[in-house]
């Protein structure tokens, strides 16, 4: 992807944030652009899927519209969602849902043995949490609160819980009843899971 790709997908992000006219969307995105986090330029792994500059991009990108066709295909077939379903709640909390992951990918050079045997340097980057050690879906939520971002009870809990079960730490029993609580009273929690898993597993698939 070249810088070129990577400001056209930026501009697609920030144009969909800017769609539901939330107050602090000027602020959160100065705060995704900081030389700490570089959100824009970051990748969505290191050795997995989008492991590239402007991945994490993409792949926050692709959630959000694998979240807003899930959207129109769970009030098609259940019209009584949609007021649990506000688009544009769809939208903030597919967009920010990664965001805890700007900051712990550092570019850095590795050597790397080629074909012909003959080690070579390559781009790479190194993991670090030094940063803000605050977890997965909580540190996506609170970084999202702290920028001043107008943002809803319902997109921070399917913020905080787009892992579903898979960031549970089975010996707590009460964080398994707020998740079980939150994915009953907010059905855009299973919505942002199930788009999350589209986007990861189908949409950014590679043989
Ligand atoms: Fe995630
Ligand atoms: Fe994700």
């Amino acid at each position: 992807m070249d810088k070129h790709d990577i400001e056209n997908y930026k501009a697609e992000f920030i144009d969909l944030l800017k769609s539901t006219g939330r107050e602090g969307v000027d602020d959160l995105i100065d705060m995704l652009n900081d030389g700490k986090m570089r959100f824009f330029t970051a990748p969505a792994s290191v050795n997995h899927h989008l492991n590239s500059d402007g991945g994490l991009l993409v792949h926050s990108l692709n959630t959000c519209k694998a979240g807003l066709k899930l959207r129109e295909m769970v009030i098609t077939m259940k019209p009584e969602l949609e007021d649990q379903l506000n688009r544009d709640s769809v939208i903030v909390a597919t967009l920010l849902h990664d965001i805890c992951k700007a900051d712990i990918y550092k570019p850095t050079i590795k050597k790397q043995r080629g074909a012909d045997g003959i080690w070579r340097d390559v781009d790479s980057y190194e993991v670090s949490y030094r940063n803000f050690p605050m977890g997965h879906g909580e540190k996506s939520a609170m970084l999202a609160l702290m920028s001043g971002f107008e943002i809803y009870d319902d997109e921070l809990l399917a913020i905080r819980w787009h892992m579903a079960a898979w960031d549970l730490p089975m010996q707590s029993i009460e964080l398994s009843r707020c998740l079980n609580t939150a994915r009953d009273e907010h059905p855009l929690c299973s919505l942002v899971n199930l788009a999350d898993g589209i986007a990861a597993n189908l949409l950014e698939w590679e043989a």
